[in-house]
């Protein structure tokens, strides 16, 4: 089991070139089983997640080639299995896309449950029953989803939450239903637009992606199509974060700085200097930071995915600031590790009380979910002396080489076999 070993106090500086985004990378390989054409998907980032969804499509016979580093092709024509299985599903909860591009395609697809993770039980009832709304049959068995449809016939779906995946999944039944399908409370999130613009490359009628409204009109077939994926937001703001926490100076390079807005907002309001520079962000930390609150909502509004790595740079801001997490019921694993390094944060319900200290000091840490190993990295980085982080796969998972592209700016970091 891999460690990575920090040892803190560097001032990073440098340039970081950020990758393509997990969460636009993993529904566009779903997305291309929606036709038996080649699809060829660009700036994919090589993380575990990716790995494991190309693992899991070779399962039901669909050929994924790495061609060129971070360039997919798909060949889905020889698709054989409609089912996908626990020991995949169990890894990795965004198998979940697959529910609809396999119930289009073949007509009958058995999903094992995704099970819950670490920061949440993480339901897909929304998913089942905009599948329902649009006249899928779905039984549940031995902890197994079996949805069928001859062809699935647009209607209106309504989210009582807003969710991503839920969202997209929903987008990839409707592409090819008889009818218009309007989805309302529909997510916002960057990914969204990307993989509408897909679908669009592949000829299937969608508008509203962005807003609360989409509105999908089914088309009989759809073609393959070349695709980009859009630059990974998560990965940006953690760069971001190693910044201002370490007092040091990033250019991170090829990435959307709107798409990270609210969190733009909130390191300017912690004394935080970023520059946005067409598709890249300048980052300038400068040590005197001051505690700010923040608290996480759907797209547009501050995202979940940097709660963890924005409470690393509270710990030791001038202050106290309250975390509150609106979006997930368990994700504040990372405060037990981040108090074992000095930090000062006291949990109620939904919302963390952090009060900063003077520093943090180097500690043995432990990873429990995939942002939250950022954010002790984050932590260890800025500490006093040395920590060693277990349990890396989660941060694999989701992050293409980053002790790497830290070293790269100065961080005394390195992975321990
Ligand atoms: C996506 O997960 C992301 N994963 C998550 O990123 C991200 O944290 C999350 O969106 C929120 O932004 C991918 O895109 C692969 P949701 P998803 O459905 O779609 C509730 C990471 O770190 N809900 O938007 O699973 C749910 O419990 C990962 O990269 C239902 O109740 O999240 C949660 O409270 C972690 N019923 C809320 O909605 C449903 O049917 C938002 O979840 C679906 C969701």
């Amino acid at each position: 089991m891999d460690k990575i070993l920090v040892r803190g106090g560097n001032r990073l500086k440098g340039e970081i070139v950020i990758s393509g985004a997990k969460n636009a990378a993993l529904p566009a390989m779903a997305a291309s089983l929606l036709t038996s054409d080649k699809v060829t998907i660009s700036n994919v980032p090589q993380l575990g997640d990716v790995k494991t969804a190309s693992k899991l499509l070779g399962e039901i016979g669909v050929i994924v080639e790495n061609k060129k580093p971070n360039v997919l092709e798909i060949d889905s024509s020889d698709l054989n299995r409609n089912e996908v299985p626990y020991e995949l599903v169990k890894t990795m909860r965004a198998s979940c896309l697959l529910l609809a591009p396999l119930l289009v395609r073949c007509g009958e697809v058995r999903l094992s449950l995704p099970g819950g993770c670490a920061i949440g039980e993480r339901p897909i009832n929304l998913h089942i029953k905009g599948l329902e709304a649009m006249g899928a049959k779905i039984r549940l068995e031995h902890g197994y989803i079996i949805a069928s449809a001859n062809r699935l016939v647009g209607n209106r779906v309504y989210f009582d939450t807003s969710s991503v995946t839920g969202t997209e999944n929903i987008m990839m039944a409707a592409v090819l239903a008889e009818g218009e399908t309007a989805i309302e409370n529909a997510a916002k999130e960057p990914e969204i637009g990307c993989l509408a613009n897909m679908l669009r490359s592949m000829g299937a009628k969608i508008e509203g992606d962005g807003t609360d409204t989409i509105k999908i009109q089914g088309v009989s077939s759809l073609s393959g199509c070349r695709h980009t994926i859009i630059p990974d937001r998560i990965e940006t703001g953690t760069f971001m974060v190693a910044a201002a926490i370490t007092g040091g100076e990033l250019l991170l390079k090829d990435t959307v700085p709107q798409h990270s807005e609210a969190l733009i907002v909130k390191l300017r309001e912690l004394g935080v200097e970023v520059e946005e520079k067409g598709s890249s962000i300048l980052v300038r930390g400068n040590g005197e930071h001051r505690s700010v609150d923040i608290s996480t909502s759907p797209y547009p509004g501050f995202p979940t995915d940097m709660q963890a790595q924005f409470m690393a740079l509270l710990t030791t801001a001038q202050g106290s600031a309250v975390v509150t997490e609106n979006v997930f019921e368990n994700r504040f694993m990372h405060v037990a590790e981040m108090k074992r390094m000095g930090a000062d944060i006291k949990v109620k319900g939904k919302s963390a009380f952090v009060k900063g200290v003077k520093e943090l000091s180097g500690a043995p840490l432990m990873a429990t979910d995939l942002r939250a190993s950022a954010s002790l990295i984050l932590a260890a980085l800025a500490a006093n002396g040395e920590s060693t982080i277990s349990r890396v796969y989660h941060l694999d998972r989701g992050y293409e080489r980053i002790e790497e592209k830290l070293l790269r700016v100065g961080a005394n970091i390195e992975r321990l076999k």
